[in-house]
């Protein structure tokens, strides 16, 4: 299934091929990339960066469109990643898809960093598993990840966490510009490492603080728009899954439970494959609700955050 095209069989120069590939490390991200974006990382004119993304496309045999059957036939191969609840992993179809954005919104200590940390360790394991046999980079924009968390997380899978640890690149992301750049930075760091999991935790707490009010408005949808569109097409490219957790605002007139809403608004909220409310019930206890997804129905999972992780049951001493 995978097409082992690459930049040798490109008809350019060396000097062009080389300056392509110093940004988009490989020709699926190169096919992916819009011209415009090639023309300006690259310095290469338009209609060269037309050609040759059209050559890319050709080369992938991604040109022509594919049938039904054949699209079914290569998403049901595609592995998932386990959150480790059988629960939210069947509401989810398996478990997080790759290859699309999957949100996680909800109030604080709804378990949205800690389903992210347990991503994070479970990419890592073998297919039989649940994983993926990659690595996790997660992007913090609140300063929250714990090394020492995750390291208690993973002892339920290895005497060596540190091991784990390893396979976690950890982006502090101190504003939104930051945050940006450090995905469309990311390529070379996913291709040399097998990075399957990109964590955005959270989506929205620079752009909301950098950019307040309804003037802001439109400058911050287009630049939330702009890495979006990054994060899918690395998603895409890589046959990765990308995770993005949200805050939430109350709305009276929301739709959703509790009058309640993902932050961010419309623009943002057609980005997110599949996006899921979390919210806190008696103590360990959280409720996930998938509530837009193109291919999951409306449904509720039950889960816990125990000392070792997300799991389906409560902790034994609950
Ligand atoms: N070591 C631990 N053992 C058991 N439960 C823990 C442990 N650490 C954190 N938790 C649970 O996880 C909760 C915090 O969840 P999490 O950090 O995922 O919240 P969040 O949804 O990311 O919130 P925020 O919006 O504030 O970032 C805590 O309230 C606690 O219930
Ligand atoms: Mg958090």
């Amino acid at each position: 299934m995978t097409n082992k095209a690459d930049y040798s069989s490109l008809k350019a120069s060396e000097d062009i091929k080389e300056r392509l590939q110093e940004e988009f490390p490989t020709l699926i991200s190169l096919a992916a990339s819009p011209p415009d974006e090639i023309v300006r990382r690259c310095e290469i004119n338009r209609s060269t960066a037309e050609r040759l993304v059209n050559q890319a496309r050709k080369l992938l045999g991604k040109a022509e469109p594919i049938t039904a059957a054949e699209l079914l036939e290569q998403r049901l191969a595609k592995p998932r990643i386990t959150t480790s609840s059988q629960q939210l992993d069947e509401i989810l179809g398996g478990g997080v898809a790759v290859g699309a954005i999957t949100e996680f919104s909800g109030a604080f200590s709804t378990g949205k960093t800690q389903l992210a940390f347990q991503l994070c360790i479970n990419v890592q394991r073998s297919f039989d598993e649940g994983g993926l046999e990659g690595t996790a980079l997660f992007i913090d924009t609140e300063n929250t990840f714990s090394p020492a968390r995750v390291a208690e997380m993973s002892y339920s899978f290895t005497s060596e966490p540190k091991e784990i640890l390893k396979k976690i690149f950890v982006s502090r992301a101190y504003n939104a510009d930051h945050q940006v750049q450090i995905v469309q930075k990311s390529d070379k760091l996913i291709r040399s490492n097998d990075v399957k999991l990109i964590v955005v935790d959270s989506m929205a707490s620079h752009f909301r603080a950098e950019f307040p009010g309804k003037d802001n408005l439109p400058r911050r949808q287009q630049m939330l728009m702009a890495h979006a569109e990054v994060l899918q097409r690395l998603a895409e490219a890589y046959d990765l899954a990308v995770m993005t957790t949200n805050q939430i605002l109350s709305n009276p007139d929301s739709l959703l439970s509790n009058n309640i809403e993902p932050a961010l608004g419309f623009a943002w909220g057609h980005r997110p494959t599949h996006r899921i409310l979390l919210r806190k019930s008696r103590g360990t206890t959280r409720i996930a609700r998938i509530f837009d997804s193109p291919e999951l129905a409306e449904r509720e999972a039950v889960f816990h955050i125990t000392a070792q992780g997300i799991r389906d049951g409560p902790p034994l001493d609950y």
